[in-house]
């Protein structure tokens, strides 16, 4: 991908994310590996300017700090601090504990035996211990488990091979290592579909089971990966509310607003011409009319958002701009997807000005209750 695209607008003169929402929550987005190398400064730029949280698309995840065992590799996550530090947003870490980006040593056993339950807590502490630590005070928010429940029905937790090595309670102890290793950082579950009936009652199954027992759980991620071919403004709100009721903040941890078909078949695109045009129709450009319809979908979460602003603690976007959203490989390779606040040159979207705008207004709602009281 190239880095030497010109946006057609400077980024000082449009108007700051990060400032439109300083008295509400802050919107974060994603630094990918490529930022964190020093190989994206168009990302980098706009992420500084408009972005008031950094979550490491992949730099943070286990693979990729603790690829072999005791091998520890915090350059790309270093860096991701101290770029939140000089650009004044909320350092997020992503994650700790997942079933996916995992190397295979932390469930290797001796001779190739399976990991024993000790021998795998052993490692979990080990691992929080040195990334939760190296951070501690730093990094303010974990996502401490992402993606543990089942999508299958009347399955509670999904297969994961820490759930194999040390049974159902290995999510209560990631929170307590967590926990010791930075007392004061906000600890999150973090899930996709989560906000969806199947999955709801589930997530709150898992949540109070947590809670009851005293686990230091401080809030729930809904990963948020919608598209504009399905509404879930209903599922949300009635998650949010959920959610809330358990005094529990809520994060939106990886918004994005996909606007590509799902009705495709197999996982790679088709190389029949019609087919491909039917599953990646938009390689040229986002229609207005799609973009638009997008903007507007943007803006109902977000005013959803304020409707729940007590309890919302951060939204994050995964993606500065379109050209490098995961969405451009996900579920099917090499379409083009327009997904975010920002198109491929930087450039802000019709989605853009719909969050500024849904911001401005509860603004001014505020500065009216309290102008009235
Ligand atoms: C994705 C990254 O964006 C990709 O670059 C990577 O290849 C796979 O992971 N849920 C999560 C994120 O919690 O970590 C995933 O990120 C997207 C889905």
């Amino acid at each position: 991908m190239p880095t030497s695209f010109s946006p057609t607008l400077t980024q000082e003169e449009v108007l700051s994310l990060k400032e439109v929402f300083s008295s509400h929550f802050p919107v974060g987005t994603i630094l990918s590996r490529a930022v964190l190398r020093g190989h994206d400064p168009l990302s980098e730029e706009i992420a500084c300017r408009h972005f008031g949280a950094f979550t490491a698309e992949n730099s943070m995840k286990p693979e990729a700090v603790q690829p072999g065992v005791g091998a520890f590799n915090f350059a790309e996550a270093d860096r991701l601090v101290e770029l939140a530090e000089r650009c004044g947003a909320v350092a997020v870490g992503h994650t700790l504990l997942w079933h996916q980006q995992t190397p295979k040593w932390f469930f290797e056993g001796e001779n190739g035996a399976p990991v024993t339950r000790d021998l795998a807590l052993e490692r979990m502490r080990g691992h929080i211990n040195a990334v939760a630590g190296r951070y501690k005070g730093r990094i303010k928010e974990w996502d401490v488990v992402n993606e543990a429940i089942s999508d299958v029905e009347g399955v509670f937790l999904r297969p994961s091979p820490w759930l194999d090595a040390i049974g159902e309670d290995y999510i209560a102890q990631a929170f307590r290592m967590a926990h010791e290793a930075d007392p004061n950082a906000i600890l999150i579950y973090n899930d996709y579909n989560i906000e969806t009936p199947a999955k709801r009652d589930k997530t709150l199954r898992l949540l109070k089971s947590l809670l009851d027992a005293g686990v230091p759980i401080h809030a729930v991620g809904i990963q948020g990966h919608w598209r504009t071919t399905y509404s879930s403004l209903a599922d949300a709100e009635a998650a949010l509310e959920a959610f809330a009721s358990l005094g529990l903040k809520v994060m939106i941890t990886e918004m994005d607003i996909g606007v590509l078909p799902t009705n495709y078949q197999g996982a790679e695109i088709s190389t029949r011409e019609d087919e491909g045009e039917r599953i990646n129709p938009y390689i040229e450009a986002l229609p207005d009319d799609v973009a638009q319809y997008q903007a507007d979908y943007y803006r109902e979460f977000f005013e959803l958002f304020f409707r729940f602003k007590a309890h919302i603690g951060r939204v994050t976007l995964w993606g500065v701009h379109d050209g490098f959203s995961w969405l451009n490989d996900f579920p099917v390779r090499g379409r083009t997807d327009h997904p975010l606040l920002f198109d491929r040159e930087g450039n802000p979207k019709a989605a853009f000005f719909a969050v500024v705008e849904a911001a401005q207004a509860q603004s001014a709602r505020e500065s009216e209750t309290h102008n009235a009281a």
